[in-house]
């Protein structure tokens, strides 16, 4: 089975997991583009859709998803959102494709946050993806000079610019054992917007799409 396809599968498996009426949080990535197509096929009647970017408003919106904000929509009952990596604790590292920011909110006003990957993104130790983090851009340099200090080689992702109007570093050779005391570390930095690892406000549910089918890990 190819990757799209476990993918395909773990985003299947949430979308039975979504009942009829709730309010629902959209996140970013390939992974979440399967579920949002199959989403559009269920007349869940959900009371609410709010999407962690522009990318998945463009296309949620193009298939007919009416998608809120939050500051309407208030706290949302389930958050469905890929990852690049995932722990048996569901500590996660996110930001691949630079929505990290929103994608935090999101999951901090979500009862329920399910996570769908591959089990090509399962690790026993966070890392190995380099880790995205969002920073405001005059203070790039600092921050960079801060995450070295850490213990990390931060990368600019040239070019590229968050639907904040920030930037992000990808801070590559960054072992994460203790993936909770490291997000708290970072966050400290002034400067620093996101980190792209959710230790804090983990996953709920993870739903690892393989070849034997999708394994639920609580
Ligand atoms: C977007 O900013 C990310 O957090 C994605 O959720 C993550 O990169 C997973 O993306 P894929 O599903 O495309 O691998």
């Amino acid at each position: 089975m190819n990757q799209d396809d476990k993918k395909r599968q773990a985003a299947e498996a949430a979308i039975s997991q979504i009942e009829p009426g709730i309010s629902l949080g959209v996140g970013t990535g390939s992974t979440v583009n399967f579920f949002i197509d199959a989403l559009a096929g269920h007349a869940l009647n959900l009371t609410t859709v709010v999407s962690s970017s522009e990318a998945s408003t463009e296309k949620l919106q193009n298939l007919g998803v009416e998608v809120s904000d939050l500051a309407s929509a208030g706290d949302l009952d389930v958050y469905v959102d890929g990852a690049d990596e995932a722990t048996k604790h569901l500590h996660l590292i996110k930001g691949g494709g630079g929505a990290l920011t929103r994608e935090k909110i999101l999951a901090g006003a979500s009862r329920k946050f399910i996570c769908i990957i591959d089990d090509s993104k399962l690790m026993g130790i966070l890392g190995r993806f380099p880790l995205p983090v969002e920073v405001i851009p005059m203070a790039q340099s600092f921050v960079a000079r801060q995450l070295i200090k850490a213990g990390g080689q931060p990368i600019w992702r040239t070019g590229f610019v968050t639907d904040n109007g920030n930037h992000i570093l990808d801070v590559h050779n960054l072992s994460i054992p203790n993936p909770l005391e490291v997000e708290n570390r970072l966050n400290q930095i002034p400067g620093v917007v996101t980190v792209g690892i959710f230790a804090q406000r983990h996953a709920d549910v993870l739903l690892v799409g393989g070849d034997n089918g999708v394994r639920e890990m609580r």
